[in-house]
């Protein structure tokens, strides 16, 4: 049997998940900050979910959805992006009457069935957010603005933000013959990938990557260009308030996002650092989706970016961002005895809040000396038959090589090994924290 995970999915390391908690931890923070609030959805949904919301003729619905069929014959997709998932929910918990607005964030797994590249995976991982129920420019720039708090907050600079409209359903059909016409002379010395899209979707032939194709897109007409009054004046208004806020933007007329529930405002913000794979963050405005998935018109605005992307840019910026985590305590025991007091003085101090380690291989002194500094133990605690009989031992201080003699005592030992926290339960309220300590 292989031992290979499925390709284009990954394990992702204990020693890389610091990094991993670093950006969830900036994103749920930012969250905080702007008051949006966490949904859960599940991996799994209809598929008609995706092929209406995302839509049929998008890369996403026609060649990368893990689409199968379930025991009581259901065809069930494992989510490509969360923000269908979003708008059904709206639905499902009757928000649109009870509650219409909505600012809500996602963080979690999402499954394409694309080539594996750098920053390219076929289970990746999104943090996302989506504002349901309004229409105003003002909340696009909010959007936008979260994007870029989130990317200053873990110390990216020097980002890109792309931004264009690429108008209601009504201009967006008029830009398409546009293009249809723009293309249709060059259309034989395209990719066979455009030709199909000039029919199907030609504003998906904008995306196109393929060199031989990149003339003729770069002088194709801009959508931002061809607006109606009411889209043309949303999105001088969001570019308005984008420089109120003294954020930067670069509007790219030929921006127009890989999935089709998007209407007005999308934008992308880009990293040098990523090579092919360089959109960190891409969203915009889905004005129809919930119409679309059966609700009443509801104005929609979200983005989402990738994790794996996110962290490869962390490392290669800032390599020093996170330190590896530390152990408060390495209790090294000799005997079975020392052994057996060991675990309940462990077990004990865990439940005060330290990190301790004991050694379960009943190993000789000096292999438990290696393990405590490997696991950078900040202080290292040595029971043998003498210690446990006396109730007493010799706390080293790994940092400074210092010891003193202290009393074998949970309250005792955890004031002098562990630093303050934050109990997530309040726990430590009685008797603990004499010290200052958090709560
Ligand atoms: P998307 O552009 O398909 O949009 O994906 C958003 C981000 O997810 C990308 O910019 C990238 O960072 C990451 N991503 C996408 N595919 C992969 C992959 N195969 N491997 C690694 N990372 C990937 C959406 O998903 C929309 N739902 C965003 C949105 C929210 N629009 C409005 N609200």
């Amino acid at each position: 049997m292989s031992h290979d995970p499925v390709r284009g999915m990954y394990d992702i390391l204990p020693d890389e998940m610091p990094w991993w908690h670093l950006a969830e931890a900036a994103m749920r923070e930012m969250a905080r900050r702007y008051n949006y609030r966490e949904i859960r959805v599940p991996l799994l949904e209809p598929t008609e979910l995706f092929t209406r919301g995302v839509g049929e003729a998008t890369d996403i619905v026609t060649k990368e959805m893990y689409t199968f069929q379930d025991r009581g014959g259901r065809s069930l997709t494992l989510r490509p992006e969360g923000t269908a998932s979003v708008a059904r929910a709206y639905l499902t918990h009757g928000w649109q009457t009870q509650a219409p607005f909505q600012k809500l964030y996602y963080i979690g797994p999402m499954f394409r069935y694309e080539k594996p590249q750098k920053g390219r995976n076929r289970q990746f991982h999104q943090y996302g957010i989506e504002v349901l129920g309004a229409l105003d420019p003002a909340v696009d720039a909010e959007v936008i603005a979260f994007a870029w708090s989130l990317m200053e907050m873990l110390g990216l600079a020097g980002l890109r933000l792309r931004l264009n409209s690429i108008g209601c359903a009504q201009d967006r059909a008029a830009y398409r013959d546009l293009l249809r016409t723009h293309f249709a002379a060059s259309i034989g010395r395209m990719c066979a990938d455009c030709q199909r899209r000039l029919d199907e979707n030609p504003l998906r032939i904008l995306d196109c990557k393929e060199a031989s194709c990149r003339p003729f897109i770069e002088t194709a007409p801009g959508s931002a260009d061809h607006l109606c009054a009411d889209c043309a004046a949303h999105f001088s208004d969001v570019c308005a308030w984008l420089d109120r806020l003294a954020l930067d933007y670069d509007v790219d007329a030929r921006l127009v996002r890989g999935l089709d529930y998007y209407t007005r405002t999308v934008f992308e913000l880009v990293s040098a650092d990523l090579g092919a794979q360089d959109t960190l963050i891409g969203g915009g405005r889905y004005d129809g989706l919930v119409e679309m998935l059966g609700g009443p018109p509801t104005p929609g605005i979200g983005f989402a970016g990738g994790f794996e992307r996110l962290v490869l840019v962390l490392q290669e910026r800032s390599p020093d961002a996170v330190q590896p985590e530390r152990l408060d305590l390495f209790l090294a025991t000799l005997g079975l005895e020392a052994r057996r007091a060991g675990m309940a003085l462990a077990t004990a101090l865990r439940g005060l809040g330290a990190s301790v380690d004991v050694d379960h291989r009943a190993r000789g002194l000096r292999k438990q000396l290696t393990q405590a500094n490997d696991l950078r133990a900040r202080h290292l605690l040595v029971l043998g038959d003498d210690e446990v009989r006396a109730g007493r031992g010799r706390l080293k201080d790994m940092d400074d090589g210092s010891e003193r003699e202290v009393a074998l005592d949970p309250e005792t030992l955890a004031e002098l090994v562990f630093p303050p926290w934050d109990d997530p339960c309040g726990g430590r309220d009685e008797g603990g924290d004499a010290e200052g300590r958090s709560p």
